[in-house]
C-alpha cells in the first residue's frame, strides 16, 4: 500500500468480522517487527500470538478490562512486550520501551498494509495476563493488540460504537514539533489530511460483472472515471467531458477484495501531489456498511491546452475550487 494511504487508513477501530486471519499475514507482521531499528541492535521486543481456540485464549480474554470486551471478537490477540535485560541503556536512558514501540508500529502498519485492522490496548490486568501466558519474570508485557478483519459497526454495543464514530483529533504540528529551539513552533506549508473527502455512490450494473463473477480492474477503472466525472461536475462545476483541461497521464488500480453484484459500492477520493502542471487523485471503492476496501486507485492528471497541444500550469481558479479536497 502506498505510504500516505497506509497512514491515513490505520485506525484503532473496534468492530471485527467473523473471519479468520491467514497465518502468513501474521508471519509478515512479525517479520516487519523483526526488521525494526533498535538501540545497539539489541532487539528487546517479544510477541506472543494467541489465536481463537488456543488453550490460553480464554484466560487472556479474561485479563482484558470490561471496556475492551469488543477485542474478544478479534481472531488474533498479540501480546507485545520487552525483556528489559535485552534493551540498551545510554547514560541513564533505557531504550527497551522505545524500541518495542518502534517494532510494534511496524507490526501495525504491516497489518494495515495487508487489509487488516490492528488495535493496541493498554486496558488489561497484568497478573492474570502473566498467568494466562506463563510469562517469565524478566519479560514486561506492554500492550495487547487485537488483529482481524474490520467488521460492521452495527454489531457493536452502543457505547463502543460511539467510540468508533468519534471524530479523530490530533495536536497541531506546531504543538508537537519545534524549529531550532524548544517552543518555536514548527510551521508546515503543506495541507494536512484533506478536510473533506469527496464521496459518491457507484451503482453497480449487471454488465459490470465479468465471467469470474466480480468487477475486474478494467471495469473498476471505468468506475473511478465515473467518480472523477461526478467530482468535476459537483466540485469544479465542469459537467462536460470535452471541457476538461487535463489528460489522464497515468493510472494505477490495486485490487484488494472482489466486488460482487450484491455489494454496495461507494467511491471516495481526494487530490494530492499538486505540481506545476499536474495533480494526483487518490481514490478507493469501498462498502459503506462495513468499511471493506475493494479497490484502490491513483491517477495522475496533466493539465493540457488542447488548442496549442501543450502542457499548461494548474490554474489558481481550479485550486481555489478544490482547496478543501487537497491533502497529503
Ligand atoms: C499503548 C496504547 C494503548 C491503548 N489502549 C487502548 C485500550 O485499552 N482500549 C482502546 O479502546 N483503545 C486503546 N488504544 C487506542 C487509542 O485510543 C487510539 O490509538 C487513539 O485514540 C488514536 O486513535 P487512532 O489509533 O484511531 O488514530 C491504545 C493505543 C495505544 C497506542
Amino acid at each position: 500500500m502506498e505510504f500516505s494511504r497506509l497512514i491515513s487508513s490505520r485506525q484503532s477501530l473496534r468492530a471485527f468480522a467473523d473471519r479468520r486471519v491467514e497465518p502468513e499475514k501474521i508471519e509478515r507482521m512479525i517479520e516487519a517487527a523483526r526488521w525494526s531499528p533498535s538501540c545497539a541492535n539489541r532487539q528487546p521486543w517479544r510477541f506472543v500470538i494467541v489465536e481463537a481456540g488456543d488453550p490460553s485464549r480464554h484466560a487472556l480474554e479474561e485479563s482484558l478490562d470490561a471496556g475492551n470486551a469488543w477485542a474478544k471478537r478479534a481472531p488474533v490477540l498479540i501480546v507485545t512486550g520487552a525483556r528489559k535485560a535485552d534493551g540498551s541503556s545510554v547514560e541513564t536512558r533505557d531504550y527497551f520501551h522505545h524500541d518495542t514501540g518502534l517494532a510494534t508500529m511496524s507490526l501495525l502498519y504491516r497489518a494495515v498494509d495487508q487489509g487488516l485492522l490492528a488495535h493496541p490496548m493498554a486496558g488489561w490486568k497484568e497478573d492474570p495476563l502473566r498467568t494466562a501466558l506463563s510469562l517469565p519474570e524478566d519479560f514486561l508485557p506492554i500492550a495487547v493488540i487485537a488483529v482481524g478483519y474490520a467488521g460492521r459497526k452495527e454489531d457493536l454495543d452502543g457505547e463502543t460504537r460511539k467510540k468508533d464514530e468519534r471524530t479523530r483529533v490530533r495536536k497541531n504540528a506546531g504543538e508537537i514539533a519545534f524549529r531550532g529551539r524548544w517552543g518555536e513552533p514548527f510551521r508546515g506549508t503543506l495541507p494536512s489530511s484533506p478536510a473533506k473527502v469527496y464521496e459518491t455512490e457507484i451503482p453497480l450494473r449487471f454488465g459490470d460483472i465479468d465471467a469470474m463473477g466480480h468487477v475486474n480492474n478494467a471495469v473498476a477503472m471505468t468506475l473511478f472515471e465515473l467518480g472523477r466525472a461526478k467530482f468535476f461536475a459537483e466540485v469544479v462545476g465542469i459537467g462536460r467531458i470535452e471541457d476538461y483541461e487535463f489528460i489522464l497521464a497515468e493510472a494505477t488500480v490495486r485490487y484488494r477484495l472482489p466486488i460482487l453484484l450484491q455489494d454496495q459500492v461507494r467511491l471516495r477520493m481526494h487530490i494530492t501531489d499538486i505540481a506545476r502542471s499536474s495533480f494526483k487523485f487518490k481514490a478507493d471503492l469501498f462498502d459503506p456498511r462495513d468499511g471493506r476496501v475493494f479497490t484502490e486507485a491513483e491517477t495522475v492528471q496533466v493539465m493540457f491546452d488542447y488548442a496549442t497541444g501543450r502542457v499548461k500550469p494548474v490554474s489558481a481558479e481550479f485550486l481555489a475550487k478544490v482547496r478543501d479536497y487537497i491533502g497529503g
